[in-house]
């Protein structure tokens, strides 16, 4: 295990693809004030978010963005007038104008044993995801950060203590999932963007999962279909979309042990979790 991993900076970065350059560079991008950035830690609604934005952005417009498909470590959602990025990346490592609070940055989060079970799936899924493990093995390896994205307790902690320095808005994967129009509504109300009811409706109607699962811009499709021969594995990107499946992945035991690990490293963070 480890080998498809590249850390760089204390954080760990999926090997296959990675500009090393750009990093190194990344303090000084040139940050818009209208640019919007989503913030996540893999598996915890990237692809719904984005999905979401571009929606907001482009339903007034009577078009969507045409490619919604992303790239690590900064994916590019081009959609104007606003620039939207997208990225997993560490507080630390973004670059500085964010900082700076020029644009605005929307950090997605979800239950950590959801995130780990389907990043458990994902990881058998992709051809450069060599670690072929046992859920036993893969919890291990999530709960030692050893994953792209490190540890997700350091992930959300240090977005969270940090977020005095930015215009950051915190939303919920579990929220957005029980009441997606008022997810939309916060999220708009923090773009300063007023949708009406019919554009609303359409927002909500296209980011519903039924609606994303049949659509291959959603799921990565040319990204999995470009995996070696035989490597390629079958399945589309959105798998479930529920809350809770880490009742059908994890036993009594590990769920035991998550839990202390859990009260240890979050004790005293203030954003409160959805099981199931
Ligand atoms: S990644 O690889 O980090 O970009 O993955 P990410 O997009 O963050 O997470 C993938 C999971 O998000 C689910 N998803 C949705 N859930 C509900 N509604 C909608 N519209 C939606 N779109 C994406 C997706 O299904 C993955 O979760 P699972 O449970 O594996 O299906």
């Amino acid at each position: 295990t480890g080998r498809h991993l590249l850390k760089f900076k204390g954080y760990y970065f999926k090997r296959v693809g990675l500009d090393v350059d750009f990093l190194e560079n990344l303090d000084d991008f040139e940050i818009r004030d209208d640019d919007v950035f989503i913030i996540t830690y893999p598996k915890s609604g990237t692809i719904w978010s984005q999905q979401l934005l571009s929606l907001i952005y482009f339903e007034e417009h009577g078009k969507r963005t045409e490619n919604l498909e992303t790239v690590d470590p900064v994916p590019f959602l081009d959609a104007r007038p606003s620039h939207l990025f997208s990225t997993h990346l560490p507080h630390y490592l973004v670059p500085r104008g964010l900082k700076n609070k020029k644009a605005k940055v929307i950090y997605i989060y979800r239950n950590p044993k959801d995130v780990m079970c389907l990043y458990f799936h994902f990881s058998h899924k992709w051809a450069e995801n060599e670690a072929k493990t046992t859920i036993e093995e893969f919890m291990e390896l999530f709960l030692e950060g050893k994953v792209t994205g490190s540890l997700w307790f350091d992930h959300i902690k240090s977005w969270y203590e940090h977020r005095s320095h930015f215009n950051i808005h915190f939303m919920m994967y579990e929220d957005m999932k029980k009441d997606l129009i008022n997810s939309v509504l916060k999220v708009c109300r923090f773009l300063g963007k007023e949708l009406n009811e019919e554009v609303l409706d359409a927002v909500v109607r296209q980011a519903t999962f039924q609606n994303m699962k049949y659509d291959p811009l959603a799921n990565y499709e040319s990204i999995l279909n470009s995996q070696p021969e035989g490597k390629r594995k079958e399945g589309p990107f959105l798998r479930k979309g529920t809350i809770g499946d880490w009742k059908n992945h994890m036993t009594v035991e590990q769920n035991e042990r998550f839990d202390k690990i859990f009260q240890i490293k979050m004790k005293d963070f203030p954003l409160e979790f959805i099981w199931d």
